[in-house]
Order: C-alpha cells, then sequence, then structure tokens
C-alpha cells in the first residue's frame, strides 16, 4: 500500500505541479481582477486608463509597473468608489485628466492629488464631498477644470483655492452652501477671478435655493476678508520688503545723525575748557599785570 501511495505521488508530481501552477495563475487573475487596484482597468495605447462602471469600492497604491504610470487621463467613473487611499496617484506624474465623478466619495486624503502637478481636469461631480482639506490641491498651480457640482458642501475654504492659479471653470452648482460669512471670502476670491460658479445656499433656510450673490447684502465685515493671495500676497511682500528697506535707511540715517551730532558735541567740549584756559590765562594776565 505504501508503495502504491509513493508510486501514485510520484508518477503524479508533475501533474499536480501543473494544477498547482495553474491554481496559482488563476488566483493571480482573479486577485488582479478584484485587488482594487488599477490592473483591472482597461487600457487604451499608453495615454489613457479607463476603469469607469468596474466595482471597484476601493483604491489602493500598488507598485505599479513602468506602463502603469504614463498616463494622462484615467477614468473612475461609477466604479462605487468611496475610499481612495492618500498616496494611490502618486505614481502617475504625467496625468492631465482625473474623473472620479458619480461615486460615494465623502472625503479625500489631503496627500491625493500631491504628486499631480500636471493635472489641468478634475472632474468630482455627484460624490458626496462635505468639505474638502486646505492642502489638497496645493500642487494644482496648472489645473483649469474643477467640477464639484452635485456633492454635500456647505463651506469652502479660500485656502483649499488659492493655489489654483490657472483656475477657469468652478463648477459648485447643487452643494450645500451655508451662506454666512464664513463663506464670505471664497465668494469674494471666485467673483476676482470672474468664475461663475453656480453656487447656491442651502442654509440660512431664507436663502435656501438663492444663488450665494446674497452674500454681498449680509454686510460681512472687513475681519473675514481673504488672506492676501498670488499677485496681492506677493506685492504685500514687496512692500513688507520695502517696508523693511524704508526702515533700515531711517535707522542709518538716524545713526549717522547721532554719530554726528557726538562728534560736534564732543569737539565743543573740548573747545570749552581751551577757552576756559584761554580765560583764565587772560585771567592770569591780568592779575600779573
Ligand atoms: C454604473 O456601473 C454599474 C456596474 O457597476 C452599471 O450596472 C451601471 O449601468 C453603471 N451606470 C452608469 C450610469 O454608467
Ligand atoms: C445651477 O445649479 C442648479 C442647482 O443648484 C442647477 O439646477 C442648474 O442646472 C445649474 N446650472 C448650470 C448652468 O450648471
Ligand atoms: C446691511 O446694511 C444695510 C444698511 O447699512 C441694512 O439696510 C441691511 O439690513 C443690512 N443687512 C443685513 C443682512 O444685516
Amino acid at each position: 500500500m505504501d508503495l502504491r501511495v509513493r508510486g501514485f505521488v510520484f508518477s503524479r508530481i508533475p501533474k499536480w505541479k501543473r494544477a498547482m501552477e495553474l491554481t496559482w495563475l488563476w488566483i493571480v487573475l482573479v486577485r488582479s481582477a478584484s485587488d482594487n487596484s488599477f490592473y483591472s482597468c482597461k487600457r487604451y495605447l499608453r495615454f489613457s486608463l479607463d476603469c469607469s462602471s468596474v466595482c471597484l469600492g476601493s483604491l489602493k497604491a500598488r507598485p505599479y509597473t513602468q506602463e502603469y504610470t504614463t498616463f494622462s487621463d484615467i477614468s473612475l467613473r461609477n466604479t462605487s468608489l468611496a475610499y481612495l487611499e492618500g498616496n494611490v496617484f502618486d505614481q502617475m506624474t504625467n496625468l492631465k485628466s482625473l474623473y472620479l465623478s458619480n461615486n460615494f466619495l465623502e472625503s479625500l486624503d489631503y496627500r491625493l492629488f500631491s504628486k499631480l502637478k500636471n493635472l489641468m481636469h478634475l472632474d468630482l461631480r455627484n460624490n458626496r464631498l462635505s468639505n474638502l482639506e486646505d492642502r489638497l490641491f496645493k500642487n494644482q498651480k496648472r489645473l483649469v477644470h474643477l467640477l464639484l457640482a452635485n456633492n454635500r458642501l456647505t463651506v469652502l475654504d479660500t485656502k483649499v483655492l488659492s493655489p489654483l492659479r490657472s483656475l477657469k471653470i468652478l463648477d459648485l452648482s447643487n452643494n450645500r452652501f451655508v451662506c454666512d460669512c464664513q463663506l464670505y471670502p471664497t465668494f469674494l476670491w471666485c467673483q476676482h477671478r470672474l468664475l461663475e460658479t453656480n453656487a447656491s445656499c442651502h442654509l440660512p433656510v431664507i436663502y435656501t435655493e438663492s444663488p450665494w450673490t446674497v452674500l454681498e447684502f449680509q454686510n460681512c465685515t472687513a475681519s473675514y476678508m481673504p488672506k492676501r493671495t498670488g499677485q496681492s500676497a506677493s506685492l504685500a511682500k514687496l512692500s513688507d520688503k520695502t517696508f523693511l528697506f524704508s526702515g533700515a535707511c531711517v535707522s542709518v540715517l538716524l545713526v549717522c545723525v547721532c554719530v554726528l551730532v557726538s562728534v560736534f558735541c564732543c569737539r565743543k567740549f573740548h573747545r570749552t575748557p581751551n577757552r576756559d584756559n584761554e580765560i583764565y590765562s587772560n585771567l592770569r594776565q591780568t592779575e600779573d599785570g
């Protein structure tokens, strides 16, 4: 019996091994199709990755191979996304367009776009975003289109938008903005940049459904004014510098004046004893005479 078993095992090893290999391959294939990575998406040429309507749920960072880092556009529309790992796009440094619409995203990690310095189009419509991190768009100096319609934004700080120097289109339609003085700087920022956001108020109740232009009549005070950004910031820096410079000049001048005055005083002081001596000698002369 022992022998038979051994004979069976020895004669079966190659096939068994092959079966193992096949099983392994199958596991790898299935895993790659459902492992929440870009490997489950369709590639078009070297530039485009289409994951739309693939049920991903979440997306995790992988050490992707070279050909997965060259894309200039990625679609993740309707992929049931609820979670994106903060470094998931870190290797996609060529990315110009990113479509994340029609998902369940409630928040975005502040590092999510930090390596996407070439990003020009970002579509985040139809999600559940209620707030955006201050540093989220820190490196998106080239972003032209930012679509945030149909989310749950109640506030939007100017710190979020201020790095977006190239922004031409900002869609904020159908959010839940609270139109109070906290939102006023953002409203001003958009107005200043001539952005037609189509933002509307959800609260206070008297302004529900009104465009956020009602903020103009809220008499918000200067303490809520936006911090100077971009050009005005550099202007501010410039004026700071000139202020410092003129301050330095004034102090140098003051020192000079002080030195001059003290030199003058010293001389005067040194001269007076001489005169005293003169007088004294004159006196002595008269006394002598
Ligand atoms: C979204 O994806 C699901 C599959 O996950 C699909 O059945 C549905 O038709 C898609 N919806 C749209 C609008 O593309
Ligand atoms: C502006 O927003 C409203 C909802 O708040 C929406 O119904 C409308 O289609 C939007 N208009 C544009 C031009 O996006
Ligand atoms: C803003 O100020 C004007 C005049 O100073 C006043 O008539 C108006 O009621 C004020 N609006 C609010 C919302 O306080």
